[in-house]
């Protein structure tokens, strides 16, 4: 998350999420070091209970008093320090943590974690934790654009760290640019919402998404213009949300979503085995995919050549994979959300032939889109009539990234709201 994409409005709620949270904080060595006392005192006021974690160099800028002072705990310095170990030993703390939040974070501890090291206190515990973990990055704005950061940012982003920063503006190198920690509210309430439980906490999502591919032969195929970009919004925001997820993909061009599990398939018939394994069990399921209807009956061995002015390819269909899952047995099958990209006019005629698919597939939620120019398959924006069983609302145009989250917070409303109703 970037420092200024906080809702200010959001911020008291959130924070109101810290009364009675377990936080790390670890302090590396940057001129930021003085801001995290800031942090601290922020934190204890919002309710949380905080431990401080320093390094080496974060002592060179601010004594352990000051922390002791402000957190009310001893602060920790040392990976072998008897009498510490004694109290709470590092793998405690590390069990101890809700959340590890490190700020400043320098260049070189970003690097360090990025590499797994486990050469300090910090760095130890950030391994053995299983607690997400927050950066609020802080360093020259050179040292921040350097492709290794940028490397080691990618890295950890990939691992599901989290960011928070750094912000633009005057640094105290005398420079400006990106580069500066952001400030401790924007950090605290990245923090909460880290932390806040989403609506899918500790439930279980399929996503299918991208196309398929049908082999003709060895080097060719049938296949389709899905970006994979929905499926793929749809399965980092359903992490975001709390859930487990697995994202079943055909071939995309996108780098998988931090903290999903991603299984790469080809073809509508492997799409279909992996979605089934993993959808079984598994409380909502999202069929983004768009998968080829059909497959040609025969695909050669050998590259075709050409020689006969007419080729004629069979295709027979392939099975309907949102349609099996929705037939599983009540205990097994999950909540069902399917997609309809039409080419009809919006309105009444789209939601109408979104609702026949919807009950003729007997899934629980259908998301239909109209595709045409600028929306749908290729694009960047797309809009939503959601329709489900005595219900429907409208997406309107937006981003998919903004899109997907609005779309998992219905799917989880109306998912809880069928299971009350089930009295499950
Ligand atoms: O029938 P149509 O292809 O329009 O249905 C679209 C919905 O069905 C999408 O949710 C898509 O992921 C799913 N689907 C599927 N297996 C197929 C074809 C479509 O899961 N073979």
């Amino acid at each position: 998350m970037l420092a200024g994409m906080t809702e200010a409005g959001g911020n008291r709620t959130a924070v109101a999420g810290l009364a009675g949270r377990r936080v790390v904080l670890g302090v590396t060595g940057g001129i930021a070091a003085y801001k995290a006392a800031d942090l601290v005192r922020r934190l204890r006021e919002a309710g949380a209970a905080v431990r401080v974690v320093m390094t080496a160099g974060a002592e060179r800028f601010v004594t352990p008093l000051t922390f002791q002072a402000l957190s009310g705990e001893p602060v920790r310095r040392e990976l072998f320090d008897a009498a510490a170990e004694a109290a709470m030993g590092h793998i405690e703390l590390a069990r101890w943590a809700e959340a590890v939040l490190v700020a400043p974070a320098t260049a070189d501890f970003m690097a360090r974690l990025a590499a797994g090291l486990a050469d300090d206190l910090l760095s130890t515990l950030c391994l053995a934790t299983e607690a997400p973990l927050l950066l609020a990055p802080a360093m020259n704005r050179a040292m921040w654009a350097h492709p290794a950061t940028q490397a080691n940012r990618r890295t950890l982003a990939a691992r599901g760290v989290r960011f928070a920063g750094p912000a633009e503006g005057a640094q105290a190198c005398g420079e400006t640019g990106p580069g500066r920690m952001a400030d401790p509210e924007v950090i605290v309430a990245a923090l909460a919402r880290l932390l806040a439980p989403g609506p899918l906490a500790g439930l279980a999502v399929v996503v299918t998404a991208g196309p398929t591919r049908e082999p003709l032969d060895p080097v060719r195929y049938v296949g389709n213009r899905s970006s994979g970009r929905m499926g793929y919004a749809l399965a980092e925001a359903a992490a975001e949300a709390g859930a487990r997820v697995t994202l079943v993909s055909g071939p995309v061009a996108l780098d998988p979503p931090p903290g999903v599990r991603t299984v790469r398939v080809e073809t509508a018939l492997e799409m279909r085995e992996a979605t089934l394994e993993a959808a079984r069990g598994a409380d909502l399921l999202f069929a983004a995919a768009a998968v080829a209807d059909y497959r040609p009956a025969r695909p050669r061995g050998e590259k075709l050549r050409k020689s006969a002015e007419r080729l004629r390819v069979e295709l027979v269909r392939n099975p309907d994979i949102v349609r099996e899952v929705a037939a599983l047995p009540l205990d097994k099958r999950p909540f069902v959300v399917g997609f309809a990209a039409e080419t009809v006019a919006a309105g009444e005629a789209l939601r109408a032939a979104a609702e026949a698919k919807r009950r003729a597939k007997g899934m629980d939620m259908i998301a239909a889109n109209r595709v045409g120019p600028g929306l749908g398959f290729e694009a960047e924006d797309n809009a939503l009539e959601v329709l489900w069983a005595g219900g429907g609302a409208s997406l309107a145009r937006a981003p998919k990234r903004v899109l997907a989250r609005r779309l998992v917070a219905l799917a989880a409303e109306r998912l809880h709201a069928t299971r009350a109703a089930q009295g499950a």
